[in-house]
């Protein structure tokens, strides 16, 4: 099938891109001519595992092509994907201006027999307006709509293992209401070892929101948790093993920490809020979530306070500005939620990440950036570690322990070995785990 792709964030880089593996012939359109020229060098605007050597191949294999002009991408298409950004407004409601254009530039060149797939995460009833606007539009214009279908294909695919994700769906949500629809799309994705189900476009909107949501939910809930563990001196990782033993309730996103963060979950948690009350329903289990999630800024800010007496002038290391590991996306990083604070409070931050340093330095050009993890630590009073990247846990911490004023470890994302840290002389905290070691108060 001959298919064009808007909007080359994530998940339109990494769908068009895995679509051209599959055998499809790819035009990736984005309005923004940087992000373009850059794919054209062979160059990913992001960093994400596998994406750049995924996108080297398919260039060469002559399955891709890349544009900024829908005049020269979309005539003579099957099938235009939109997967362009649909951020928060300012009151947490959905901002569709980006849809809204991309729909706006389609309608004189869509083919008539086109069928248009939905993408990015939009509010439920999103589809069925889009269908409306582009028909007409079409109808002013006087082109032929009848056959221009509509298809909700939400993107479950994450940050971090999105290129993995994306060949290994879990499950494929085809959202329409034609018939021809939904046989492009089985067709499209015939090959795919995932069940395809097919539904109403508001319901596929409602299970991406829903999906976020209830994963958000999820991560608050373990987090509560923690805070009860703490106060009685348990383990909330023994608690989350013991609860995620149960099929029902399954191990994962059961790890308590910091909290989430990222380009989804704070704006899909808000977004459904909207939702729920534009139909003057409760949002308060979501607003819950958003609550806890936002404590655990502040926790970890007023555990650092209390274990060094105060944050003026105290030099304090930051491993990890990325929202999750493997990425270099720092959009509503907690991590980073953290450096502001501390920055606030007149630390001296020394920041380390393995792959988020350079967006980091854009937004927070204040934090001093160190070349690798030990530099950043030496002569620190405390290091806290934000994101779980997993090199953090292989960090020689006899050497970087030794190398400390005061040796304090605030381990946001409960990743590091306690009873280690404290035999090697440091004091440890967790975010829900049993603190150990001696604090300098002690005596
Ligand atoms: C999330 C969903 O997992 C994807 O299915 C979805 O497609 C995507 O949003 C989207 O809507 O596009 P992503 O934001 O990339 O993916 O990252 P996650 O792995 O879900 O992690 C989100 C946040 O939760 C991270 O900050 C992570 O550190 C945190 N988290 C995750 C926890 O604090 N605890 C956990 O147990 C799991």
């Amino acid at each position: 099938m001959r298919i064009t792709v808007v909007g080359v964030g994530y998940v339109g880089l990494v769908t068009g891109l895995t679509l051209a593996e599959q055998g499809e012939y790819v035009t990736l359109l984005d309005v923004d001519p940087v992000r373009i020229a850059r794919l054209r060098t062979g160059e990913s605007p992001i960093y994400e595992p596998g994406l750049e050597e995924l996108l080297t191949a398919q260039v060469a294999l002559g399955r891709v092509t890349f544009s900024t002009r829908y005049d020269e991408a979309v005539p003579g298409r099957d099938l235009v994907f939109l997967c362009v950004g649909t951020p928060s407004n300012a009151m947490g409601a959905t901002d569709l201006d980006q849809l809204s254009r991309a729909l706006e530039a389609l309608v004189p060149h869509l083919d008539p027999e086109c069928t248009v797939v939905i993408k990015s995460t939009v509010p439920v009833g999103t589809n069925r307006w889009a269908k409306d606007l582009l028909v007409t539009r079409r109808r002013q214009a006087g082109l032929p709509w009848e056959n221009i279908s509509f298809v909700s294909n939400p993107e479950f695919l994450r940050e971090g293992s999105a290129v993995w994700d994306s060949r290994n769906p879990d499950r494929i949500v085809i959202g329409a209401t034609e018939d021809h629809a939904f046989r492009t799309m089985e067709r499209l994705y015939e090959g795919a070892q995932a069940p395809i189900l097919p539904v109403l476009p508001e319901e596929a909107e409602l299970i991406k929101y829903a999906s976020n949501a209830f994963l958000a939910q999820k991560i608050s809930f373990i987090n509560l948790m923690a805070d009860l563990c703490e106060a009685h001196g348990a383990d909330v990782r023994r608690v989350a093993e013991g609860m995620g033993l149960d099929p029902r309730i399954g191990p994962r996103f059961l790890a308590a920490g910091l909290g989430f963060g990222g380009s989804c979950f704070p704006k899909d948690v808000r977004s459904l809020v909207h939702q729920l009350k534009a139909k003057g329903l409760s949002s308060i289990i979501l607003d819950e979530t958003l609550r806890i999630n936002r404590a655990r800024v502040s926790l970890a800010v007023r555990k650092l306070t209390g274990a060094l007496g105060g944050l003026a002038n105290r030099r304090i290391a930051l491993l990890g500005l990325a929202f999750k590991p493997n990425t270099d996306d720092i959009r509503e990083s907690q991590g980073l939620k953290i450096a502001e604070a501390l920055i606030a409070a007149s630390a001296q931050v020394t920041a380390y990440d393995p792959e988020a340093m350079a967006n980091a330095a854009e937004r927070l050009p204040e934090l001093q950036y160190a070349a690798n993890p030990e530099e950043a630590c030496v002569g620190a009073d405390a290091v806290v570690v934000a994101t779980d990247w997993p090199v953090f846990a292989e960090l020689p911490w006899e050497r970087i322990l030794a190398d400390m004023r005061s040796k304090v470890i605030l381990d946001c994302r409960n990743m590091l070995d306690g009873a280690a840290i404290a035999e090697l002389g440091g004091r440890y905290m967790g975010m829900g785990v049993p603190a150990a070691g001696r604090s300098d108060q002690d005596g």
